[in-house]
C-alpha cells in the first residue's frame, strides 16, 4: 500500500474550493430521474446523460472528481472520446462506484445490507484501476425508524466498508467511504445526530482495525438533519453545528477530509447547510478559509441530485437543449463550490431557478 500516493490523491479529491460529483446512479435509479423528464431508460440515453454534464465547459474549476458507474467508466461520448479522457483533460479524478446495492439484511427487514458486493471485489478493483480509477465509492445504508438501526446492522455495515476500504488501499485506490443515515422518517435532529455518531464510531473502529491508513480515505457522510416526514426544516447553522459536533467526538485528525451527500434535500438547501459548515469555523485573519479554522479535514460536496436536478430538467433529453442545461449545472458546481470555501449567499441564485429536491431514494 503507497500511503503516500493514495494521500496525494486524497487531498486532490477535497481540494480548495471543489467537491465531487456523483454521476454513479444505478439503471433502475437512473430510471426515476428519466421518468421525471419522460425519457426511455436506454444504454444510449444515459449515455448523452452523462455526456451533458461531464462535457460541460470549464466544470475543472469546481468540480475535483466525478464517480462513474460502472457503464460510464466503458462509454465515450457523441465524437468518440472515453469520458475517462474527458475528465482527465479536465483534471478531473475518476472515480467508480464499486457496492453492488443493497439487500435486505434478513427477509422482511427494513435493515440493508451490501456484503455481496465483497465476492471479487479485488478483481473488479485491478479492472478499475486498469480503465483510469484513482478512487472508488461504497455505499451503506443505515434505516432510522423506531426499531432501528440495530447494533447488528450498524456493526455489519461498518465491517463490510473497512472491508471494501482496505480492499482499495491495497489496490491504490483512495476509498470514499459512505455510510449513508436515511432522510427517510420522521426522526428529529437529534435522534439522526444520535445515529450518526453510532454509525461513524463504529465505521473508524472497524478501518482502524483492519489497518486503512485514514489518510488516504475519504468518508462520504450524511449531514445530521431531522427526517424527511418529521415536518421539522432545521436552519442551515443547526445542521451544521449538530453535524460538526459529531465529527469533533469521533473522526481521526489523520482522515483526509469529507464530503456530504445530499440525500434528498433540494439543490438550495443541500448548498445553503453545506456553506453553514464552512462558515462555522473558526476564521482565521478575519476570514473563513477552507483549512484555515479549527476542523482538521475539509468538508465539501459530493452530491448526485443536489447537483444534476436542475440541469436534468432542463436538459429532458433533447440536443438543443444541452448548453442551456450543462449552464444550470455549471451555476450548481460553482454555488457548491463557494458553499466549500463558506462563500455562499442565496443573492447568488438571481436568475436561476433551483429545483426542489426528489425523493430520497437512491443509490
Ligand atoms: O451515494 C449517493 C450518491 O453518491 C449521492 O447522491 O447526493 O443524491 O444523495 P445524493
Amino acid at each position: 500500500m503507497n500511503v503516500t500516493e493514495l494521500s496525494k490523491i486524497a487531498k486532490q479529491m477535497v481540494a480548495p474550493g471543489k467537491g465531487i460529483l456523483a454521476a454513479d446512479e444505478s439503471m433502475p435509479t437512473v430510471g426515476k430521474r428519466f421518468a421525471s423528464i419522460n425519457l426511455e431508460n436506454t444504454e444510449d440515453n444515459r449515455r448523452a446523460f452523462r455526456e451533458m454534464l461531464l462535457t460541460s465547459p470549464g466544470e475543472g474549476q469546481y468540480i475535483s472528481g466525478v464517480i462513474l458507474f460502472d457503464e460510464t467508466i466503458r462509454q465515450k461520448t457523441s465524437s468518440g472520446k472515453s469520458f475517462v479522457e474527458v475528465l482527465k483533460s479536465e483534471g478531473i479524478l475518476p472515480g467508480i462506484k464499486v457496492d453492488q446495492g443493497i439487500k435486505e439484511m434478513a427477509s422482511g427487514s427494513v435493515e440493508k445490507v451490501t456484503t455481496h458486493g465483497l465476492t471479487g471485489l479485488a478483481e473488479r478493483l485491478a479492472e478499475y484501476v486498469a480503465l483510469g480509477a484513482k478512487f472508488a465509492k461504497w455505499r451503506a445504508v443505515i434505516t432510522i425508524s423506531d426499531t432501528t438501526p440495530t447494533p447488528a446492522n450498524i456493526a455489519q455495515n461498518a465491517q463490510d466498508l473497512a472491508q471494501y476500504a482496505l480492499e482499495c488501499q491495497k489496490a491504490g485506490l483512495v476509498p470514499m467511504v459512505e455510510p449513508e443515515v436515511l432522510l427517510d422518517g420522521n426522526h428529529s435532529l437529534q435522534a439522526s445526530a444520535k445515529v450518526l455518531e453510532q454509525t461513524l464510531v463504529a465505521v473508524f473502529d472497524e478501518l482502524k482495525k483492519a489497518g486503512v491508513a485514514p489518510e488516504g480515505v475519504i468518508l462520504k457522510s450524511s449531514m445530521a438533519i431531522s427526517g424527511k416526514d418529521s415536518g421539522v426544516k432545521d436552519t442551515p447553522t443547526q445542521v451544521a453545528k449538530t453535524t460538526i459536533d459529531v465529527f469533533k467526538k469521533v473522526l481521526p485528525a489523520e482522515l483526509a477530509g469529507v464530503v456530504f451527500l445530499s440525500g434528498g434535500q433540494s439543490e438550495v438547501q443541500a448548498t445553503a447547510n453545506l456553506n453553514a459548515m464552512n462558515q462555522s469555523r473558526t476564521p482565521v485573519n478575519g476570514t473563513a478559509m477552507h483549512l484555515t479554522g479549527d476542523l482538521p479535514w475539509p468538508l465539501t460536496f459530493s452530491y448526485a441530485r443536489a447537483l444534476q436536478d436542475g440541469a436534468t430538467k432542463t436538459w429532458k433529453g433533447l440536443k438543443e437543449n444541452l448548453q442551456a442545461a450543462q449552464k444550470v449545472f455549471l451555476h450548481r458546481a460553482k454555488m457548491n463550490s463557494l458553499a466549500s470555501q463558506g462563500k455562499y449567499t442565496e443573492e447568488l441564485e438571481k436568475g436561476f431557478t433551483a429545483s426542489a429536491g426528489g425523493e430520497a431514494t437512491q443509490d
